[in-house]
């Protein structure tokens, strides 16, 4: 049955191999032609000037010219008056001073390590410092600087910034270049592109020809992508000797990187900051008279809060800090709390942020303190904007004669972003909300209080392993103290951190690296597709390697879901998927929806399962709330209420009524425009891959069958897979690695006494005390023996003897039946089940 099992997957291989486009992805260049009028991914990262040259000579003579005018074009902009006032700005940085010993340093070692306070210069300075003084040497056409950065925003702001320094415009000697989106001309010389781009890059041009220096910044982040590109980087070095590489770090910890590629040596840019005053939660509470004391000490009130005002705050008489602090405090939920654990963090439910709190202390900053802009730490996108529209009803802090209220997120239009720049009006103070992008990577110059919510959401990356699910998460110690620094930039500053010392403590030093800390399947697949050979051999040379038992895990994954075979080489699957930024499991979904012609519910269950849990379940209406989420799940399905819930708000949406549907319904707005979003993104990329044909763009020819969708979820999450067994009262589940398993309460399946379905499949599997999951749909025994894989199919063999004869038929069939044949045998096979 195993072997008769593979046959599917053989048929969707065989789909995929005859798709015209296929040669053209995948056969020499990797090439594509993006929809969007982008720049293919198979143009070099810089123009050669090999095509016009028809000789050596004639070369040589073409790049001096073009570096004399460089030359000339770099002197005319220093003389001009504006151009010396820019230099008198750049000179006024930290890293100016540094300039000649990190130039020599450069010239003198193959890599060199930078670190330097945030702000003083590294990013824009740098990569400017190497074309400047490569340009004035009379080299500036032969010099071609790549510098990469974690995320899509800063490669963007930083080259603007950077054209602007050398009174350009974007497009000329700097450019950048990040997923479906680049300016970049013949004459540029200094290219600021995600890492991604980068690696994908490697992939067709494994030498990096052309390329003289790598700038590599952002180090100290230990995204994934750049952990895995200094692997990389690491090979090519031996064999490009005269490639310079650079890695910049904004903490001080550079002797791991330095060790790494054999003692490089670490240039330190000194920076200077301000004291900054302190404070945690209990002082904020200290300074307003009263007193924040841990439950289990106090044993009168409360069984559900774990914080309770002392008695200098009694209940009756609570002021307007007490309830704000109730409100930074009250969502946290548990038992037990031992602030020396990082466990223990998990009390402090992450989702909770403190709006009230953050709107007092704003508040009482505008009435009482000196000037100075805010920079208060949030989450992400989602909570920026609710905070974002409660204040600005505020009386003072919604004035715009008193208050530039700004936001700043790794998504914002550009023209905001200039605003977070600028210093305000007199008088008026400057409020700007931001992820953790302002940690490190945007610095705004006028701040003097910062507010710290002490969570981030774990970093998405532009390409190669984009998981956009983000869950808030408490940051690390030093994550904190970076906040912080941001307070005491021009003058002495304020932090406010809205929780209290105990869990400060608690905090881990540093965040693990991304590599250590997030499943390996995806960067597996990339390792695969540059062929980069032996998975487990390559990630050992990692900077630190993650455990062999998780690279095991991920590569056996592979190969239960068909993206390596037994060799672990990259099948076609494997190249498909490794081709989608996303999890291999929603990968899958959207190749088999392309291919039976399913992908409009599908879009929708992919970009559903990448955001925050639409379904809102406050506290206080949960009956309410499950009644409406039960409207959208008749059919034992998850995935399929979401599909309804989206699709009835896309509706209303036209109507103008969006909110109230979400409102009617405990949706969320943002995830529902998140999904909105989302949906189109999935589609452009998957269009790359040339899967979708031409006629399935538009929705009405999508096929909107239940079974299909139900089958091709089972095919992407398999093997997530629990077998239901049915008593006479109720549904019991098990996996074969868990044995009993339990559903999450929020799943639809959960309020079904019976399941009639003998197979679940699901997202997700938690331990806590039991394993639970989330996120399931019922499927059947057809559909898991179709479109699973081996292992259950083993385990079904006795019993589905039956099946075993429409197998036989499905196998003879031509790819081009295939669609027709699987909707109608699913029909029969789940009437008569
Ligand atoms: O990379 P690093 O954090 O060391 O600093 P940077 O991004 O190179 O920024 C250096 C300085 O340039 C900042 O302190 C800002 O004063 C300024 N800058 C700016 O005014 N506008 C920008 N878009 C970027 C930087
Ligand atoms: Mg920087």
């Amino acid at each position: 049955s195993v072997r008769r099992g593979r046959k599917v997957e053989a048929h969707i291989e065989d789909y995929l191999s005859h798709k015209p486009r296929f040669n053209e992805t995948f056969g020499n260049s990797f090439s594509r032609s993006s929809s969007s009028g982008s720049i293919a991914t198979d143009e070099g990262l810089f123009e050669q000037p090999e095509p016009l040259a028809s000789s050596r000579s004639m070369m040589e003579k073409i790049l001096k010219r073009r570096s004399l005018q460089l030359r000339e074009q770099q002197q005319a902009w220093q003389e001009s008056l504006q151009g010396k006032k820019m230099l008198e700005f750049r000179r006024s940085l930290p890293a100016y001073k540094e300039r000649d010993a990190l130039l020599t340093a450069i010239s003198q070692n193959q890599v060199i390590i930078i670190s330097g306070q945030t702000g003083c210069g590294k990013t824009t300075q740098i990569p400017q410092y190497i074309l400047e003084s490569e340009i004035d040497s009379g080299n500036g056409a032969l010099c071609n600087i790549i510098c990469t950065q974690p995320r899509r925003i800063s490669a963007i702001s930083v080259s603007e910034r950077v054209a602007s320094e050398r009174g350009e415009k974007l497009g000329e000697s700097v450019g950048y270049k990040v997923r479906l989106e680049g300016v970049k001309g013949k004459d540029t010389h200094l290219l600021f592109c995600t890492t991604g781009i980068l690696l994908r890059r490697l992939l067709v041009d494994r030498n990096l020809k052309g390329v003289t220096h790598v700038i590599v910044d952002e180090i100290h982040e230990r995204g994934m992508n750049e952990d895995f590109l200094l692997i990389v980087l690491k090979d090519l070095l031996p064999r490009r000797t005269e490639l310079k590489l650079i890695l910049m770090s904004a903490t001080l910890d550079a002797e791991l990187f330095s060790s790494y590629f054999g003692g490089a040596p670490i240039v330190r840019i000194p920076g200077f900051t301000y004291p900054v005053q302190t404070y945690f939660l209990e002082d904020i509470l200290e300074m307003s008279g009263y007193k924040l004391t841990p439950y289990n000490q106090i044993d009168d009130y409360g069984q559900e809060k774990m914080w309770k005002m002392g008695k200098q705050a009694p209940r009756k008489r609570k002021s307007q800090i007490a309830s704000a602090v109730e409100d930074a405090l009250g969502a946290a939920d548990f038992e037990d709390y031992s602030p020396q654990t990082r466990e223990s963090l998990s009390c402090w439910n992450p989702d909770c942020i403190g709006f009230n709190l953050i709107e007092y202390i704003l508040c009482h900053i505008c009435e009482n303190e000196r000037p100075g802009a805010v920079l208060v730490f949030m989450t992400g996108w989602d909570d920026i904007s609710s905070l974002k529209d409660k204040l600005q009803t505020h009386p003072v802090l919604g004035d715009p004669t008193r208050v530039l209220l700004l936001a700043c997120h790794g998504s914002m239009a550009t023209s905001e972003q200039r605003l977070i720049f600028d210093e305000p009006a007199d008088g008026v103070r400057k409020i700007v909300l931001a992820t953790n992008i302002a940690e490190t990577s945007i610095t705004i110059n006028d701040v003097v209080f910062v507010l710290d919510c002490g969570k981030a959401k774990e970093t998405s990356y532009d390409a190669l392993n984009n998981t956009p699910c983000l869950l808030p998460s408490w940051i690390s110690k030093v994550s904190a103290q970076q906040r912080r620094g941001r307070a005491g930039r021009v003058q002495p500053g304020e932090c406010y951190h809205l929780y209290p010392r105990c869990v400060y403590d608690a905090f881990a030093e540093y965040q693990l690296p991304e590599i250590l800390r997030t499943p390996l399947q995806s960067l597996c697949l990339q390792i695969k597709s540059l062929k980069l050979g032996s998975i487990s051999e390559f990630l050992s040379r990692a900077l630190q390697s993650p455990e062999l038992l998780a690279v095991q895990n991920a590569i056996d994954y592979l190969k239960i879901i068909g993206a390596l075979d037994e060799n672990e080489n990259l099948t076609l699957l494997g190249r498909y998927l490794s081709m989608l930024p996303v999890e291999p499991k929603l990968g899958k979904m959207l190749i088999l929806g392309a291919i039976l012609n399913c992908l409009d519910p599908i879009l929708t269950i992919v970009a559903g399962l990448s955001v925050r849990d639409p379904f809102l379940t406050p506290f206080d209406k949960k009956d309410l709330a499950e009644a409406a989420k039960s409207q959208f799940s008749r059919d034992y399905s998850d995935h399929l209420a979401l599909v309804r819930a989206y699709e009835g708000w896309k509706d209303a949406e036209i109507n103008f009524g969006g909110y109230d549907y979400c409102w009617k319904n405990f949706l969320s707005v943002q995830s529902m425009k998140a999904i909105d979003a989302l949906r189109k993104d999935f589609f452009s990329l998957l269009r790359d891959t040339g899967l979708p044909d031409g006629h399935t763009s538009t929705s009405t020819a999508w096929n909107r069958d239940e079974h299909l969708i139900r089958a091709i979820i089972c095919y992407g999450l398999y093997p997530g897979i629990c077998s239901v067994v049915n008593n006479e009262k109720s549904s019991s589940l098990k996996t074969m690695e868990d044995g009993q398993v339990l559903l999450y309460s929020n799943s639809v399946n959960a309020r079904e006494s019976q399941i009639p379905y003998p197979w679940l499949a699901f997202n997700e599997k938690i331990k806590v005390k039991s394993v639970f999951l989330r996120d399931s749909t019922a499927v059947s025994d057809s559909m898991v023996l179709l479109f699973g894989g081996s292992i259950v199919r083993g385990d079904m063999d006795g019993h589905l003897k039956m099946l075993g004869g429409y197998l036989e038929f499905f196998m003879n069939l031509s790819v081009v039946e295939m669609y027709e044949t699987i909707k109608r045998l699913l029909d029969e096979l789940i009437q008569d089940k």
